[in-house]
């Protein structure tokens, strides 16, 4: 029986990760996936091909409505959506072998096959080849992920009604898309086919979109969206779906209660959150406890109730975020090599790629006033960054919180140009435990949109240049 120091189940952002952090540091250590290919939801149908499509959309849409203000002329612009999806697939594929290209470097061995959890140290693996192989672990990780939360009511077929996996694979643009849920997915696969001439109606059931997010930034971005063409219907919850040869009716309702009333459209994607995916796992027999929503329950080392046995990712609590997942996968492979693998939650970044993208980290000005934490907020419009107004995106802002008294900074929201790499230098700032004044003191390079973030740190103090 083949013996590792440890076995992964899953190969996403968390498992692939962990397995070759852990193998970098000297142990023996087998990944089992049962997807043909390695890297996981994020890779194969999540982040990876989502951005191919947001950059391929966004492409269309400067090339059909913004070349012609640069003194480009290109004629009438033609979607030719088979190339398009050819190119994701291609992306992907780069992606996926990039993975299988590491665990080769790092003697990372690969089972293919859906694992089971027979035992605290063992792991049965029904090949995808045919057969089954029983694999021996020191340590077991869980970092299975996550499956699409469905809706009582809305069947989906993949077809009419989609998950954001069938949304990556229409094979043509839909003339009413309607999006249930104004969440990451919804506003990201939203704004892809709309670009590409899809009329998209968001349906949410909060009176917000993106209800996690800093309430200034939200709303800046659904009138952004708007202005885009997107339509929201807020506080509205969907009952039924009655799909027809020819599209889709929807029965909705007031989330408040009230009379109901119809939406017909041709493609409805469902996109109401996430949960983990533990199914089949042998997680009851084994003993490792779940949470009521069915996350595991694991310690401050990710250890769960079953010592040997540890779980990252969306399979735990906390923000179903990749980067969060290989922050947890890099710490568990640390402290089984005898080191002191640590995350800090309070500075994980999130960014929503809609064009202008969201970034941001650490604390909210709702969260912050929740606490009763005194703080001060500086906010730059992107409207007064040179770059910005060169690029032509001067939609948003830079908005930096701090501490009232000691001026360290607590949070930051920038909906904007790149915001998403903008972020990463306030995620830097405060990891290092940086002051709104040691961002605003530091250079910036001119002209970039970075600017935008030091005239923020500025206005923290009331003193931006540029405003
Ligand atoms: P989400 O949690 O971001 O948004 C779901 C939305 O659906 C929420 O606004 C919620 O209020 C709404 N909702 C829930 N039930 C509803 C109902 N019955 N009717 C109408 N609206 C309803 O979940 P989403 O967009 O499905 O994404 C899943 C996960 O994937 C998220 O946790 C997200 O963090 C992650 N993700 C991250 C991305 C990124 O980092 N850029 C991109 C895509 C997904």
């Amino acid at each position: 029986m083949a013996s590792y120091d440890l076995v992964v189940i899953g190969s996403g952002p968390g498992g692939y990760v962990a397995a070759i952090r852990a193998a970098q540091l000297g142990l023996s250590v087998a990944c089992v996936e049962k997807r043909p290919t390695l890297g996981g939801t994020c890779l194969n149908i999540g982040c990876i091909p989502s951005k191919a499509l947001l950059q391929s959309s966004e492409r269309f849409e400067a090339a059909s409505h913004q070349f012609k203000e640069h003194g480009i002329d290109v004629g009438s612009v033609k979607l030719n959506l088979t190339q398009m999806m050819a190119r994701k697939d291609k992306v992907v594929e780069a992606n996926t072998k990039g993975v299988e290209f590491l665990f080769k470097k790092n003697k990372v061995r690969a089972v293919m096959g859906t694992g089971t959890i027979i035992g605290p140290n063992q792991v049965k693996v029904a090949l995808n080849a045919g057969g089954e192989e029983v694999l021996d672990a020191k340590a077991i990780l869980i970092a299975t992920g996550s499956d699409s939360v469905s809706l009582p009511g809305v069947t989906v077929d993949e077809q009419r009604i989609v998950t954001s996996t069938g949304g990556l694979t229409l094979s043509a643009v839909p003339k009413h898309l309607v999006v249930i849920g104004g969440g990451y997915i919804g506003l990201e696969m939203g704004s892809v086919w709309g670009r590409l001439g899809a009329k998209v109606t968001v349906v949410e059931y909060l009176d917000r979109i993106t209800p996690t997010m800093d309430g200034e930034t939200a709303k800046t971005l659904q009138r952004i969206l708007e202005k885009q063409g997107m339509s929201f219907q807020l506080g509205t919850k969907v009952v039924k779906a009655d799909t027809k040869k020819s599209g889709v009716t929807l029965t909705l309702e007031p989330a408040a209660g009230g009379a109901a009333t119809t939406l017909d459209c041709d493609v409805v994607l469902v996109a109401v959150g996430r949960r983990p995916y533990t199914d089949n796992l042998g997680l009851q027999a084994v003993g490792v406890a779940v949470d009521p929503r069915g996350r595991v329950t694991v310690d401050h080392h990710f250890r769960t109730s079953v010592p040997s046995i540890y779980a990252i990712g969306d399979a735990i609590p906390g923000a179903m975020l990749a980067h969060k997942a290989e922050d947890e996968g890099v710490a568990v492979a640390e402290q089984l090599a005898g080191k002191a693998g640590h995350v800090n939650y309070a500075v994980i970044p999130a960014v929503i790629y809609t064009s202008p993208e969201v970034g941001s980290v650490g604390q909210t000005e709702e969260e912050l006033k929740a606490a009763g934490i005194a703080y001060k907020s500086g906010k730059f419009p992107f409207t007064a960054n040179g770059r910005a107004r060169a690029n032509g995106m001067t939609d948003g802002f830079v908005k930096i919180l701090a501490d009232k008294t000691t001026d360290r900074v607590l949070g930051a929201h920038i909906i904007g140009p790149e915001a998403g790499t903008l972020i990463a230098e306030i995620a830097i700032a405060m990891e290092f435990g940086a002051s709104a004044e040691d961002v605003a003191r530091t250079c910036h390079a001119h002209p970039t949109l970075n600017e935008a973030v030091k005239e923020a740190a500025l206005a923290v103090d009331g003193r931006p240049i540029h405003m």
